[in-house]
């Protein structure tokens, strides 16, 4: 007998909305997460049972029509996925071009994907393209970064080498940069496409007065992205009301790019 509890990216979904619970940055329903499945690991611990429930999704996604994902539920609290997987999370699979999600497993109220299922799938189809091995989009609601975006212009440049500044790994962790969308109404296709577009030049993009979306290969990889950004802004938040008496240079910046081999976002550095 499977046991589709046991799967390994099961255990890392639950282990890692518990976490993101920890952190404070999904108080009540907040956040959602959204994991890419290889079709095998699916079937090694899943009995494809006759579609339990299809869904229609609202949305087109051509790229990911039959591929498998591991998402939370609408309305689902993070702090009780571990308590309760097969409620809060879901198994689907799309199809008809994106436009129906079939439930394969869990959501087992009744419940549908999160209500910002089309700015992840849009988002995956769009990393998916800048990087074939993205696994995983992930949506939270971090208080520095979102508190950030009420005293700090939303100039995806200025945002980005501001934190970037705020500790020496940032420009490491996340040289793409930090993508910034004004307030949008959340939930809906628009703020869906606006995300993906934005996630074509960097994982990381911070709806502004609302949270962050961020995006990689692997649960592990995103939670430390986002992480390493809230940190910078908590430490921004610490220091915008103080005299600026040292900061790191574009110069001391360039030597992390060439000693961690990694290339910041062109223009971004003066
Ligand atoms: P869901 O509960 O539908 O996932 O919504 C939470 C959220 O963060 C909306 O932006
Ligand atoms: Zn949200």
């Amino acid at each position: 007998m499977k046991n589709v509890l046991s799967a390994p990216f099961m255990v890392d979904m639950i282990r890692t909305a518990t976490d993101m619970y920890s952190q404070g940055w999904d108080e009540r329903n907040s956040g959602n997460i959204s994991v890419l499945l290889d079709e095998t690991e699916v079937k090694k611990h899943l009995d494809i049972p006759a579609i339990v429930r299809v869904i229609p999704t609202g949305f087109e996604a051509p790229e990911l029509d039959g591929k498998y994902f591991l998402i939370t539920g609408a309305g689902s609290y993070f702090k009780n996925v571990q308590y309760d997987p097969k409620k809060n999370l879901g198994i689907v699979r799309l199809a008809k071009g994106g436009a129906e999600a079939e439930v394969l497993w869990g959501l087992s109220d009744g419940g549908r994907p999160t209500s910002e299922f089309p700015a992840h799938m849009m988002s995956h189809a769009a990393r998916m393209k800048a990087d074939p091995e993205n696994r995983v989009v992930m949506h939270c609601h971090p208080a520095n970064l979102l508190a950030m975006t009420y005293v700090h212009t939303l100039d995806e440049r200025e945002f980005t080498r501001t934190l970037w500044r705020m500790c020496t790994e940032c420009v490491i962790v996340f040289p793409d940069g930090v993508n910034v969308l004004p307030w949008m109404l959340c939930g809906t296709n628009e703020i869906g496409e606006a995300t993906a577009k934005e996630m074509e030049t960097a994982r990381l993009c911070v709806w502004a007065q609302h949270g962050v979306y961020g995006a990689g290969r692997g649960l592990d990889e995103t939670f430390g992205l986002i992480e390493t950004a809230e940190k910078a802004a908590e430490i921004y938040l610490k220091i915008a009301h103080l005299p600026i008496l040292n900061t790191i240079t574009d110069d001391g910046m360039r030597l992390l790019e060439k000693r961690f081999s990694v290339k910041t976002r062109e223009g971004y550095l003066e």
